[in-house]
């Protein structure tokens, strides 16, 4: 297993299959504008189920597809199938908005992807609306039936929660997790790359959605951590559980275990990093299968990303990139990199 200076085993790989998106979400695709990365530039499913192999081989046995919105790549399912025929790799999950979901489930069931997580910040339809620009609130509904018909279980609702704009639906939400049997995460508005209208007063910070679940809820038990995932979970009184994901107050980079691999083949060793690894072009100009392996591990290894927390020190905490910034490098943005 190999380990980063901060004794962070290569674990967990976030694949982005596209930087594009059916959907403008206020906190990550908030402008009217954006350069995409060149089409030639992305990688083909064997490219990158090949790449996947190779971190499989490194110790990576957990993968998660994300976008963009993953689910506008043509032939995903086919991608899934050639991950899910590695045995290395115990936990193949997607992070989608949904929108698509209902059209694509069985396909990808049935191509063995064993997990699924739909962003849904709403419940009302014209907040929806306002909040990602598209009328298609009730393809997301759907697509999260769709999912559960289907045969997936363990499906996730991952909620981001912004002040004045769905603070005040944390109960609706948590009641819909429960009555579908879905686990609902609340997560932190971060301060990512293309969240160019972030600020930290519109936070609403894991303290704040815990006191308003306790007044609604009574006592809130934390569950003990185990492993690496981001989230800290609760139980309720009634044994609901959820999480919440407290990037912006409680950074949880001490046990991050993720990279992140862009459509076009650049390997980010964190959410705030500014540059990354090319492995697209060794790839392409035949590098072998021990090139890459080295140039992993070398990255790997010289590992010491701790980007929330670093965020979290800062004294004066503003925009991370500007939009003059994200344009001149698309990988900066979220989008790209894989929410
Ligand atoms: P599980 O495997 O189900 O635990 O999934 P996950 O929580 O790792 O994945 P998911 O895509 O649901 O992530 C939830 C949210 O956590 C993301 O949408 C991001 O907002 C945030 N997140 C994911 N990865 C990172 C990361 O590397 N650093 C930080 N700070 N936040 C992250
Ligand atoms: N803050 C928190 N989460 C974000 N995502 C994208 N941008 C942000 C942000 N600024 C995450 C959300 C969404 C996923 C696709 O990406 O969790 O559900
Ligand atoms: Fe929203 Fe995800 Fe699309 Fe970003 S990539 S705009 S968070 S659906």
């Amino acid at each position: 297993m190999f380990l980063d200076l901060l004794s962070r085993p290569l674990r967990s790989l976030r694949l982005s299959v596209t930087d594009r998106c059916n959907l403008r979400c206020q906190y990550c695709m908030p402008e009217e504008e954006y350069v995409w990365l060149p089409r030639k530039e992305i990688l083909t499913l064997e490219e990158a189920s090949g790449l996947v192999d190779i971190f499989a081989e490194l110790g990576v046995d957990k993968v998660r597809l994300t976008g963009g919105e993953p689910l506008v790549r043509r032939d995903l399912a086919a991608l899934v199938r050639m991950i899910a025929r590695n045995p290395r790799i115990e936990d193949l999950a997607i992070t989608t908005n949904g929108v698509l979901l209902a059209e694509a489930a069985q396909a990808l069931y049935d191509a063995g992807l064993h997990r699924v997580t739909v962003s849904l910040d709403t419940l009302r339809s014209d907040r929806f609306r306002a909040l990602t620009r598209k009328d298609s609130h009730e393809k997301v509904l759907n697509g999260i039936k769709a999912a559960q018909q289907v045969g997936f279980t363990g499906v996730k609702i991952d909620s981001v929660v912004m002040r004045g704009v769905n603070d005040d639906e944390l109960v609706d939400l948590l009641e819909f997790g429960k009555q579908i049997n879905a686990e609902v995460r609340f997560i932190e508005y971060m301060d990512v790359g293309g969240a160019t209208h972030w600020s930290i007063d519109r936070v609403f910070s894991r303290e704040e959605i815990l006191q308003v679940l306790a007044r609604q809820y009574g006592h809130i038990e934390p569950i003990a951590q185990v492993g690496w995932a981001p989230a800290d979970r609760f139980v309720l009184p009634d044994g609901t559980v959820f999480g919440i994901v407290a990037s912006a107050t409680t950074p949880f980079c001490r046990t991050c275990d993720r990279s992140r691999l862009t459509a076009d083949g650049t390997w980010y060793l964190c959410l705030y990093a500014q540059c990354g690894f090319d492995l697209r072009t060794p790839l392409r100009v035949g590098a072998s299968k021990a090139e890459l392996i080295s140039l992993i591990v070398a990255g790997w290894t010289g590992r010491s990303d701790r980007g929330a927390e670093e965020r979290k020190e800062l004294r004066f905490r503003d925009v991370l990139v500007s939009v003059e910034g994200l344009r001149y490098d698309p990988h900066l943005e979220m989008h790209t990199r894989g929410g």
